[in-house]
């Protein structure tokens, strides 16, 4: 959707924003003498687009402060997560006490002393800021109010004043960029929430080159945030971002800078949003990538190639190599370390003058020519070792003899360059031809290059496609150029986009706040790890928008602590406690593709968390989740709508079939659905001889003809999931009584026994199963008990909430869902 409108509306608001401010502050000029109403009066002649931000001296008063704070002495390390025994033994002590004798909320961070030395710093630069107007003091007094350098306590009204004078004051691209931010997210209740105005300062601030606005804007514009979806506006600012990028990774050392990834999900160590095996991310089909990618595995891993490499085991040795070159989450990189691994596996194929060892394992060749190529790359690129050409040719050459892939593309890259080699594109283009006959990416992209220079759009193509199965940044940002540029196709603007997305994406290095929202998340720092992981959301990395919501979410578990202790929850911040923002941030990660996001935003419609209570659009959340992406947590969250009639008429036989789709999408959830079932069938039972008006769970076998569990689970096991379900019930009716396979299992699903049968208590089958089921029945009905009741008391504070919230001010924390404004951060709703 596009209107002309939208083109002059940053235009449109910087007129306003300046009349508005120009027309409020300037009559207050004649009373007031004090340096900020000074700035009121710039603001009407000078625009803060395109100012130039002169060189001018520090001042010696900043050069004081600075000096006094870099010599107070402060730790600057402020970790709540106890380290050792004693820190535990502290730690927990300290709560207890507070606990038992307190009894009140452990005070806010903002109540912390400031130190003297500090606190006569701050003295300093606030006399130069109000003066002098002096814009080093005034970024310095942000930053600290900001971020709470030095131990001076955070206060985001304070930071949000200093960064919004510097921003009019000299256009200072940082400030508005953060004022950006801050209207953007409220963050702080600095200031209300306003995404017209972020869409402004984003804009003056990518006028002026910040990248960190214009990935910004391209995520807006995008994702239609604040702004109508406008392809040709995410375009542009996301090409800026790329071309960055691209220069950046060219700028490098041969083969170009590595760039380094540091985004994960933080709930993904856990299992994902909702836990092991309930959450999309770690069930069905992603169960196994979620166990190899976690921490443990990897020290595991590590552990066991030691182990084989003691033993002399090279293709270990190798790996130890490869891993500690290439580094990995928990396994910062260690040239020395690999440089040494991988020469103990060439040196046991090459003797000292270059000649292959006559005696060497059988089937050496391959793995010592692979690190023969390392080898040769570190000292190409003078990775822990001092770079030379010479050295590296000389590594290249052995491996190219055995016919390693990456010696052929870095024999390429010296030809194709001349270093150490006179320049020679025809040798280069064969090495490349023949490293990527190897579906080496890097060479498959310097060959797409060669035949785009030639002219051959539809080769180079190919090429580029091929490396950019890989993943390669280079790659997505050729054919996003050639999209673009409309280079051998229509131009297209939504591809090129999507792919320059993907490209800036993969530059988080250069332009995100990943390591520092990681590393303070991994000291158990929340506060510390949410600004910076706000700021990549803002930036449009889902993984960064699910670990925002996952940080401010409160409600992980239904039977959390909090419900049961009072004071649990109060140990949060005050910045912690915001399941609006949560709201937001869960619903454009789910807009993203992350399943997981959109059931949490059902989950918080249905509950009323941050938002008013709306079962309609949690309905709709949970099945766009699970007809759309399989997700079993989704199609359960259905039939308990269903079964207790939250959204729908009550329907205990639609219950039954979203219960049922749930066991078969998901096999980790087997027994909370088949607990449920029971429950499901107890309520039925007691509907029917009641003579209750609910839609009763039926035998409709006309229709599905009746499978057994046993005929079920053994199809399971023998087939691969996904086939299985393709053709479920085709194959039934030619399917045999008579198992051979199932016999083990034929004692433990007896009462399993088909799909749609009724609750049937066999007495004879003996007492105590009988009892059994009886007494998980009653803790379920108690369970259920429970949810509802902290449903209805959650609806019940919601309310308070947002009274309390029309009070404070007359729209509220967020938008109703009629008001115009919803579109601004609910960025356009589920389903409509
Ligand atoms: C913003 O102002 C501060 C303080 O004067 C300065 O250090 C910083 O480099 C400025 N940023 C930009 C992008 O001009
Ligand atoms: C303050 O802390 C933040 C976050 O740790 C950091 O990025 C920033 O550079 C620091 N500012 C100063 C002036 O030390």
């Amino acid at each position: 959707m596009r209107t002309p409108f939208s083109h002059f509306l940053p235009l449109a608001l910087l007129l306003s924003q300046t009349i508005a401010a120009g027309s409020s502050q300037l009559p207050a000029d004649e009373s007031a003498t004090t340096a900020v109403v000074d700035h009121g009066d710039q603001l009407v002649s000078q625009s803060p687009l395109g100012e130039t931000h002169q060189a001018r001296p520090v001042s010696p008063q900043v050069e004081n402060a600075w000096k006094t704070l870099r010599n107070a002495k402060i730790t600057t390390v402020r970790t709540e997560k106890p380290t050792g025994l004693l820190g535990n033994a502290l730690h927990y002590g300290r709560q207890a006490f507070r606990i038992l004798f307190l009894n009140g909320p452990s005070p806010d961070k903002a109540s912390r002393k400031v130190q003297p030395d500090v606190a006569r710093a701050v003295e300093e630069l606030k006399k130069a800021a109000d003066e002098d107007a002096d814009p080093d003091a005034m970024f310095l007094l942000a930053e600290m109010s900001f971020h709470g350098n030095f131990t001076y306590p955070r206060d985001f009204r304070e930071a949000f004043h200093w960064y919004n004078d510097l921003a009019w004051l000299n256009g200072n691209t940082t400030a508005q960029y953060m004022v950006g931010f801050m209207y953007a997210t409220g963050v702080g209740n600095a200031v209300e929430r306003d995404q017209a105005k972020a869409l402004m300062y984003h804009v003056f601030a990518a006028e002026g080159g910040n990248t960190r606005s214009e990935m910004t804007l391209g995520y807006r514009y995008h994702a239609g945030i604040g702004t109508p979806k406008d392809c040709d506006h995410a375009l542009h600012y996301y090409k800026k971002v790329a071309d960055k990028a691209i220069e950046y990774y060219r700028s490098g050392p041969p083969g170009g800078h590595t760039m380094g990834r540091d985004l994960y999900r933080w709930a993904d160590d856990e299992g994902g949003a909702y836990g092991e095996g309930a959450s999309v991310s770690s069930s069905g089909r992603n169960a196994r990538d979620a166990a190899q990618s976690s921490e443990a595995s990897l020290e595991d891993v590590l552990e066991f190639y030691d182990l084989l490499s003691r033993k002399g085991e090279l293709k270990a040795t190798f790996g130890l190599g490869k891993m500690n070159y290439d580094g990995a989450r928990g396994l910062p990189r260690n040239f020395r370390l690999a440089m040494r691994y991988f020469k103990t596996v060439a040196k046991k194929y090459w003797n000292k003058d270059g000649s292959v060892n006559p005696n060497h394992q059988a089937g050496l060749d391959k793995l010592a020519a692979k690190a023969a190529g390392y080898i040769g790359l570190m000292y190409f690129r003078g990775e822990g070792v001092d770079q030379s050409f010479a050295t590296a040719l000389s590594w290249f050459k052995r491996g190219v003899v055995n016919g390693d892939a990456l010696c052929q593309y870095e024999m390429g890259l010296m030809y194709l360059h001349g270093h150490g080699v006179p320049e020679d594109a025809f040798k280069a283009a064969n090495y490349f031809k023949a490293a990527a006959e190897q579906d080496l990416p890097a060479a498959e992209i310097r060959l797409g290059a060669l035949f785009l220079d030639q002219g051959d759009v539809a080769t180079a193509t190919r090429y580029f496609e091929l490396a950019a199965n890989w993943g390669a940044m280079e790659a997505f940002y050729y054919l996003a150029e050639m999209s673009n540029f409309g280079i051998g196709r229509q131009s297209h603007c939504g591809v090129a986009a999507a792919y320059y997305k993907i490209v800036a994406e993969q530059a988080e290095l250069i332009h995100s706040s990943f390591e520092e929202s990681n590393a303070a998340y991994e000291a158990g720092d929340k506060e510390g790890a949410l600004i910076p992981a706000m700021m990549a959301a803002e930036q449009g990395y889902e993984h960064a928008q699910a670990n925002v919501a996952h940080l401010l979410d409160e409600q992980r578990s239904l039977l959390s602590l909090s419900s049961i202790l009072p004071w649990a929850q109060k140990t949060r911040s005050s910045l912690l406690r915001n399941a609006a923002l949560a709201l937001i941030y869960w619903t454009r990660s789910a807009k993203q593709a992350n399943i997981d996001s959109l059931v949490k935003m059902g989950d918080y419609y249905l509950s009323g968390n941050g938002i008013t209570v709306d079962a309609d659009k949690a309905s709709t959340c949970y099945h766009n989740a699970a007809e759309a992406h399989h997700s079993a947590l989704a199609y359960w969250n259905l039939g308990w709508m269903y079964e207790n009639g939250v959204a729908v008429d009550q329907d205990f036989y639609m219950a039954k079939r979203y219960y049922d789709l749930a066991l078969e999408t998901n096999r980790e959830a087997y027994l909370p659905v088949k607990l449920s079932l029971l429950k499901l069938r107890v309520r039925g039972y007691w509907n029917r001889i009641t003579n209750g008006d609910v839609n009763p769970i039926r035998e409709d076998e006309n229709q599905r003809p009746r499978r057994t569990f046993k005929e079920w689970i053994t199809t399971f096991i023998e087939n691969d999931a996904e086939e299985f379900y393709g053709d479920l019930y085709d194959q039934q009716a030619a399917e045999d009584e008579d198992f051979p396979g199932a016999r083990p299992l034929e004692s433990d699903s007896r009462h399993e026994d088909g799909y749609y049968d009724d609750l049937e208590f066999d007495l004879d089958e003996g007492m105590l199963e009988g009892l059994l089921i009886v007494a998980l029945a009653a803790v379920l009905m108690v369970l259920v008990y429970m949810r509802q009741q902290q449903q209805r008391r959650n609806q019940a504070q919601n309310q308070n909430d947002n009274n309390a919230n029309a009070n404070q001010n007359d729209r509220g924390v967020f938008p109703r869902p009629d008001d115009p404004d919803f579109r601004q951060w609910v960025a356009g709703g589920v389903g409509h």
